[in-house]
């Protein structure tokens, strides 16, 4: 098998995964969450959103989460940015890295952040120089890969477009967004075929939710493609507000758990990793779906 030697994870699960939970977290969980995170050997966790909190009320303590955390030197601490009023916030909050969003679909990016794609990459242009000017990391997401929950397929054609567009504002790190989780290996292939010639799958980030349980396999062949970065959300926490029914990310653990078995590096700790899971799963509502994680409870003989 053709794999890497390593891949890199970026930790989702304070962003991606508490924007959806019905239940309220308080700042102190998502603070001891995170200082758990920071000490797993994670390089880069996505914290919160400076987003509308009349939108995504979940996260409108972002800047207290910032505040309080207990920074560690080796973590890049992230945060969704949606525009100019956003990019104030998250420079005030101290944020290491921003990550800007758009889409494939003209719904979803309606529903998502009330504007049209083309809208979507204005706004980001003068966030993208900020950043420049200012030495603040980017990232960039790019939602509906592979599939819309309100348009359906997506033609892969429509992602190398988008892409096109994000690399010539200048965002370099990509992250293909499979927000709905209904890709198979298969619409991976095809995906980076579209994106030949433009984004490599070394140079992309890949971003996989895990609703039909087949985003490892997406992973797994994403490896054998060439893709070394990945987002993951600890014990498969979240969703995503504008997608009804789509399950968090593809869980950290198992990746994590994966890669140990493959002999591919990730850096990380796997029980650390599962101690922090189950600082965020005593304050949810239901149990965390993440296989690994569940595995683990079971042996547990104090959960
Ligand atoms: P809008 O309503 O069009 O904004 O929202 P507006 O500019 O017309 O302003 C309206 C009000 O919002 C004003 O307040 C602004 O001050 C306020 P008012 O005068 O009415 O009191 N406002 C803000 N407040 C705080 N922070 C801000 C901000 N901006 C405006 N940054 C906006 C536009 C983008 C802000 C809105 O649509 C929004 O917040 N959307 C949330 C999007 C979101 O967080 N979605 C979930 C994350 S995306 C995702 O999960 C997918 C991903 O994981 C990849 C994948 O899986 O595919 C990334
Ligand atoms: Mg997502």
């Amino acid at each position: 098998m053709n794999l890497p030697s390593s891949i890199e994870i970026t930790e989702l699960g304070p962003r991606d995964g508490l924007q959806n939970q019905k239940s309220v977290i308080t700042t102190d969980t998502k603070v001891a969450f995170i200082n758990a995170l920071s000490k797993t050997g994670l390089r880069r966790i996505e914290v919160s959103s400076f987003v509308n909190p009349k939108w995504v009320p979940q996260l409108a303590d972002a800047e207290d989460v910032f505040l309080n955390l207990c920074r560690s030197e080796n973590v890049n601490y992230t945060a969704l940015v949606p525009n100019e009023h956003g990019w104030n916030r998250a420079m005030e909050a101290g944020v290491d890295e921003i990550a800007l969003m758009t889409a494939v679909s003209e719904t979803f990016c309606k529903r998502n952040i009330n504007t049209t794609i083309a809208g979507s990459i204005d706004r980001m242009k003068p966030l993208v120089d900020s950043a420049k000017a200012n030495g603040v990391g980017i990232r960039g997401y790019v939602s509906c890969v592979v599939a819309c929950p309100y348009e359906g397929e997506i033609d892969a054609k429509h992602v190398r477009r988008v892409v096109e567009q994000l690399l010539d504002i200048g965002v370099e790190d990509i992250s293909l967004g499979e927000t709905i989780g209904v890709a198979v290996p298969t619409d991976i292939d095809r995906l980076y075929e579209a994106l030949d010639g433009i984004l490599s799958p070394e140079q992309s980030i890949l971003h996989l939710h895990d609703t039909h349980g087949t985003a490892l396999a997406c992973a797994s062949f994403a490896m054998q493609l060439g893709v070394r970065r990945f987002d993951a959300s600890s014990g498969g926490l979240g969703g995503c507000p504008y997608a009804p029914g789509a399950a968090g990310n593809l869980a950290t653990e198992d990746l994590v758990y994966f890669a140990n078995r493959m002999g591919i590096e990730t850096g990380l700790d796997l029980d650390q990793l599962i101690s922090a899971v189950r600082i965020i799963e005593a304050s949810l509502d239901s149990p965390l779906r993440g296989r690994v994680y569940r595995a683990s409870s079971c042996q547990d003989p104090s959960s």
